[in-house]
C-alpha cells in the first residue's frame, strides 16, 4: 500500500526520480550550505552558543529514585541548542561503553537507535540501509560516521529547500495519526519538521530496536498506555517496587496538537523561529531556534495584544504545575518503598500486583507531563490533568499500600535520603564514580581518538 511517505519529497521530484533524469542528494553536509544560505547558516550555527543546560538529577534527587533501575538514574540533563546534540548523546552516562572492548561486533551494546534523533547522518544512513539493518547495529559502531549535527538536511530537501521529514518513522506514523505530511498545510508541514524528534518513542527489543512512536491508538498520554498495556511492553522492572515500569520521552509535538494554539495554526515556528528582517532586508525565519524565556516572551508579541499579561497566565500556570509535579513525584518515591517493603514482609504478588500496575500508570502520567519541556507553555490544561490523574492512581496505590503494611505489622518504611543527587544514587547502589571512570577511559581512547570533531563540541 502507498502511504504518505512517496510523496513527502513533494510528486514532481518524486517523478523525476522514477524517471531516471534527476540525481537526488538527498543529505548534505550542514557546512556545504553556508555560501548558499548564510544567513540561515549563520543561524543555525548560533544554537551552538545555546550551550546552558541543567542538571535535573540535582535539582530534583527524587527522579533518581523514580528512574531507579533505567539509565535515566545515571545523568539526565535539561535540553540545550542542536548543535551540542551528537556530543551530549556520546558524553552522557547514560550511553555508558560497551560491554566488549571493540565496538564493532558487540551486538548485545547499546543500539544505535540512540542516534535517531541526534543527526541527519544517521537520517541518512537509515534510507539507505533501512530501518532496522540501522537499528540492529551498534550505537558504538555509528559514532565514527556522525558528522553533522541536527540540521539542513533534517528539515529540508536540499535540492529545493522544500520542508520534509527525513525519517521513515516520523512519516508512517503521521501517516498513522491521520496527519498524513503530504496532505498538511505548509505550518503544521513546518510544526512536524519538529515533531520527528520532539515525540515520545520507544525502541522496539523485539524488532532489532527500532524507535517507534507508539501511536496506533492515538497520541494522548491514555492512548499510548493503552498501547504499552495490550503490549505488555515493560522498559525496566523498578528495582525497588518491582513495577513493571514505562518511560514517556518529551511529547512536546503530541501535547502542542491538543493545545489552543494548534487549533487556531499557531505552530512551533512561531514561538521558536519567528520570522525576523535581516540587516538587508530580508524577511527569514530565526534558524537559531529560540529557547531563552525572554526572548521566547518577546515572541508572543507578534499577535498579543498585552503580550506580558499572556506571558504571565503561563508563568502562573509553571509554578502551580511544579507543586503538582514536586507533590507527585514524593508520593511515587514512597509509593516505590512502600510496596518493596510490603513484599518483603511477605505480601504475595496477587495483592500486590494491581498496587504495582498503579505505580506503573501512574508514573507514567506523571512522565508524560513532566517530560515534555515547556509544556507549562505549550499545554499547562494537560499538563495539570495528567498530574491530576498521576495523584489520583498513586493515593489509590498508597491506601492499599497501607492496609497491606498494617496487615503485617509494619509501622514505619524505609524511605530514602534525598538531599542530594549523590545520596538519592547512593541509595539505590549506583556507584556512579566508577561510571564515570570508565565513560572517561572510552572517551578517551575511543571517542577522542576515532570519532568526528561534532562529537566533542562543548567537552
Ligand atoms: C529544525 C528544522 C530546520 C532546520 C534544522 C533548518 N531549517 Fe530552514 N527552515 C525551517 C522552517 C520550518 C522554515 C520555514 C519554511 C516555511 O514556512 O515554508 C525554514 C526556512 C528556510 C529557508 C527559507 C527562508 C527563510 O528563512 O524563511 C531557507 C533558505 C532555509 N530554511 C535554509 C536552511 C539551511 C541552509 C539550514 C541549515 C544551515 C536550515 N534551513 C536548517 C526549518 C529548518
Ligand atoms: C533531528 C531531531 C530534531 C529536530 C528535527 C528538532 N529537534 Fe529540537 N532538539 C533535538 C535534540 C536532540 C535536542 C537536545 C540537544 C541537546 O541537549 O544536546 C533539542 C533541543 C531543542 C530545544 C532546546 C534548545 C535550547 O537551546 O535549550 C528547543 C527549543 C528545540 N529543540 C526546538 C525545536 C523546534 C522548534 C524544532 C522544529 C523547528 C526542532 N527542535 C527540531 C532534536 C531535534
Ligand atoms: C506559543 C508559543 C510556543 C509554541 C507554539 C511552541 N513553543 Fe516550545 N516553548 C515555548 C516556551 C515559552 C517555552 C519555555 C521556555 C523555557 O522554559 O525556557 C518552550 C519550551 C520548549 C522546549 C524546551 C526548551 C528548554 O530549553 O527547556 C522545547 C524542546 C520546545 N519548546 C519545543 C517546541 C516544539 C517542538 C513545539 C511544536 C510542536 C513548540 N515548542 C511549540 C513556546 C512555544
Ligand atoms: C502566531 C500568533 C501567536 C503567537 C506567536 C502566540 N500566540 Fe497565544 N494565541 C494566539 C491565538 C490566535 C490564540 C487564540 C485566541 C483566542 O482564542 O482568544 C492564542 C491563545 C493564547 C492563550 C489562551 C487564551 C488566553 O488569552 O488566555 C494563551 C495563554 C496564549 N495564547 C499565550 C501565548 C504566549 C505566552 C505566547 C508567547 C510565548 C503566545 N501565546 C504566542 C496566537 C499567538
Amino acid at each position: 500500500m502507498l502511504n504518505g511517505a512517496y510523496f513527502s519529497c513533494g510528486s514532481l521530484i518524486t517523478l523525476l526520480i522514477l524517471s531516471g533524469c534527476y540525481e537526488p542528494q538527498p543529505f548534505v553536509d550542514n557546512a556545504s550550505q553556508a555560501e548558499s544560505y548564510p544567513q540561515q547558516f549563520q543561524d543555525w550555527q548560533a544554537t551552538g552558543l545555546n550551550s546552558q543546560r541543567d542538571d535535573l538529577l540535582a535539582q530534583r534527587p527524587a527522579l533518581v529514585i523514580l528512574w531507579a533501575g533505567s539509565a535515566y538514574a545515571k545523568e539526565f540533563h535539561s535540553p540545550r541548542g542542536h548543535r551540542f546534540a551528537p556530543a551530549d548523546v556520546s558524553h552522557t552516562l547514560r550511553t555508558a561503553q560497551p560491554r566488549s572492548s571493540t565496538p564493532e561486533p558487540d551486538a548485545a551494546a547499546l543500539s544505535a537507535s540512540c542516534w535517531t534523533c541526534k543527526s541527519p547522518d544517521s537520517a541518512r544512513m537509515i534510507e539507505q540501509q533501512g530501518q532496522s539493518t540501522f537499528s540492529a547495529s551498534s550505537f558504538y559502531a555509528v559514532g565514527p560516521q556522525i558528522e553533522n549535527s541536527i540540521g539542513c538536511s533534517d528539515c529540508h530537501d536540499p535540492q529545493t529547500q522544500a520542508l520534509r521529514l527525513a525519517r521513515p518513522q516520523a512519516r508512517d506514523a503521521m501517516a498513522y495519526a491521520q496527519q498524513t505530511y503530504s496532505q498538511q498545510s505548509r505550518a503544521m508541514q513546518a510544526a512536524q519538521t519538529c515533531g520527528q524528534c520532539h515525540v515520545t518513542y520507544y525502541f522496539q527489543r523485539d524488532n532489532h530496536n527500532k524507535v517507534v512512536f507508539p501511536w496506533m491508538f492515538g497520541s494522548t498520554a491514555a492512548k499510548i498506555l493503552k498501547y504499552y498495556d495490550e503490549r505488555r511492553f515493560v522498559e525496566w522492572i523498578h528495582p525497588i517496587s518491582h513495577a513493571p515500569m514505562l518511560k514517556a520521552r518529551h511529547p512536546e509535538y503530541e501535547t502542542w496538537s491538543r493545545s489552543q494554539h494548534a487549533d487556531v495554526g499557531v505552530t512551533c515556528i512561531d514561538c521558536h523561529m519567528p520570522m525576523k528582517t535581516t540587516a538587508s532586508g530580508e524577511k527569514v525565519h530565526e534558524h537559531r531556534i529560540l529557547a531563552e524565556e525572554t526572548e521566547l516572551a518577546e515572541a508572543c508579541a507578534q499577535c498579543h495584544r498585552e503580550p506580558q499579561a499572556v506571558w504571565r497566565v503561563i508563568q502562573l500556570a509553571k509554578q502551580e504545575l511544579e507543586q503538582a509535579r514536586d507533590e507527585v513525584e514524593s508520593l511515587l518515591v514512597y509509593a516505590h518503598y512502600e510496596a518493596g517493603a510490603a513484599r518483603e514482609a511477605g505480601a504475595t504478588f496477587e495483592e500486590l500486583a494491581p498496587v504495582l500496575v498503579a505505580i506503573r500508570h501512574s508514573q507514567w502520567y506523571w512522565d508524560f507531563a513532566v517530560a515534555s519541556h515547556g509544556v507549562y507553555a505549550h499545554n499547562p490544561q494537560e499538563a495539570r490533568q495528567l498530574l491530576n490523574e498521576a495523584t489520583q492512581i498513586v493515593l489509590g496505590a498508597r491506601a492499599e499500600l497501607a492496609s497491606l503494611l498494617s496487615a503485617r505489622g509494619v509501622s514505619a518504611v524505609p524511605y530514602p535520603d534525598l538531599s542530594s543527587k549523590a545520596a538519592a544514587q547512593a541509595a539505590i547502589d549506583l556507584d556512579v564514580p566508577k561510571l564515570i571512570q570508565s565513560k572517561k577511559d572510552y572517551l578517551l581512547n575511543e571517542v577522542d581518538s576515532n570519532w568526528p570533531a561534532v562529537n566533542r563540541l562543548g567537552y
